[in-house]
């Protein structure tokens, strides 16, 4: 048997095309690092739903029973309009499945790509903050339902999915800047006073240590464009973290860049690039890979330990940036494609 064992879920839209660029990394990194790594392939989300009729086959959630870690690209597509079987369920199904509780979203501009960002520069220097997004509760969970004259969607979560997720988060803070902000919308909603009374009794049980800083998410929002490197760790639940992270993404220039690691207890790890399928460029070798390829470095670090490689990858990923060999939503004039990006990166991998 091989040492380790990873699957790749391409997906749907330009969620192949990423993923093959990735694979070219990895193929670079067993060379470099001579690894016995066991890969295989499975379907999810609407390709799973035009081959299978379920966005996560019977057989794809066997091989993320036997699978180290798993890579997933992207899905989703105007295609699949049946609310009752959309590919977008897939994808919780996986996140549920595999108990990954704890998606952490990191966010470090680099200077290099200050003109792609609509911020202005000054206020992008010192930025580095990890988003951490509780991922397996929640609206995007809730029982929904609908009448033709209206719908429903329930949030609930527990006070033990959320000491789980803040101690998470508090932990993270104790190896970075000793900082958590926590993201609720607390003058509303009582899912988030419970949020906000566990958070202040584990920090103050077990934390006191790290500052706490609390936010309500329309500030948040605000705050994340007017003092954005005053955030060291940020915590909040599924749907205000899958919001804000779209946002802070323009910190760094493009929602293409930035990766992902979805974790739960073990060192069991889901991975993908934070952005969607865009199915208005699939096919055509434009995707930016460097969301889905950082992915993989985290990947190495969280659930497979080799440090090494996955600061490897992140060094070649830099270099790509800093020689400006990258994808048009960066570079609009003489940009590379999405499969010559990978190619980059491997070749910066072997060295
Ligand atoms: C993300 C995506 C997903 C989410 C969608 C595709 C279900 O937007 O990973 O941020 O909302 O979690
Ligand atoms: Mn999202």
């Amino acid at each position: 048997m091989a040492e380790y064992q990873l699957l790749f879920l391409p997906g749907d839209g330009i969620g192949p095309e990423i993923v093959a660029a990735t694979e070219t990394v990895l193929n670079a990194c067993i060379r470099k690092f001579d690894l016995d790594i066991r890969l295989e392939h499975a379907s999810i989300g609407g390709a799973a739903i035009d081959t299978e009729g379920t966005p996560y086959p019977d057989s794809t959630r066997a091989s993320v029973q036997q699978a180290d870690a798993v890579l997933l690209g992207a899905v989703g597509g105007p295609k699949w309009t049946d609310p009752n079987c959309r590919p977008e369920q897939g994808l919780l199904a996986l996140r549920k499945d595999m108990q990954v509780f704890a998606n952490l979203r990191p966010v470090k501009p680099w200077p290099r790509l200050a003109a792609a960002s609509p911020l202005k520069s000054e206020y992008l220097q010192g930025v580095d903050l990890l988003v951490v997004r509780e991922l397996t509760g929640g609206i995007y969970f809730g029982e929904k339902s609908r009448t033709a004259d209206s719908a429903t969607d329930v949030s609930t979560y527990s006070r033990h999915e959320i000491e789980r997720i803040v101690r998470k988060a508090f932990e993270w803070a104790r190896q970075r800047r000793n900082k958590v902000t926590m993201v609720d919308k607390a003058n509303v909603l009582e899912t988030s006073r419970l949020w906000r009374e566990v958070t202040q009794q584990v920090h103050q049980g077990e934390y006191s240590d790290v500052e706490l800083e609390i936010l309500l998410v329309d500030a948040a929002a605000m705050h994340l464009l007017s003092r954005p490197a005053d955030f060291d760790v940020m915590v909040t639940e599924n749907m205000f973290g899958d919001i804000l992270t779209d946002e802070a993404s323009m910190l760094a220039g493009s929602l293409g860049v930035l990766p992902s690691a979805s974790l739960g207890d073990g060192p069991r790890g889901l991975y993908e690039p934070i952005h969607g399928s865009a199915p208005d460029i699939a096919g055509q070798n434009r995707a930016n890979p460097i969301g889905t390829i950082l992915s993989l470095a985290l990947l190495f670090r969280h659930s497979l330990q080799r440090e090494d490689i996955a600061q490897s990858i992140e060094k070649a990923v830099d270099q790509a940036v800093e020689s400006e060999q990258v994808t048009a939503d960066l570079k609009p004039t003489q940009p590379l494609g999405c499969k010559e990006v990978g190619e980059v990166v491997a070749r910066g991998v072997v060295g």
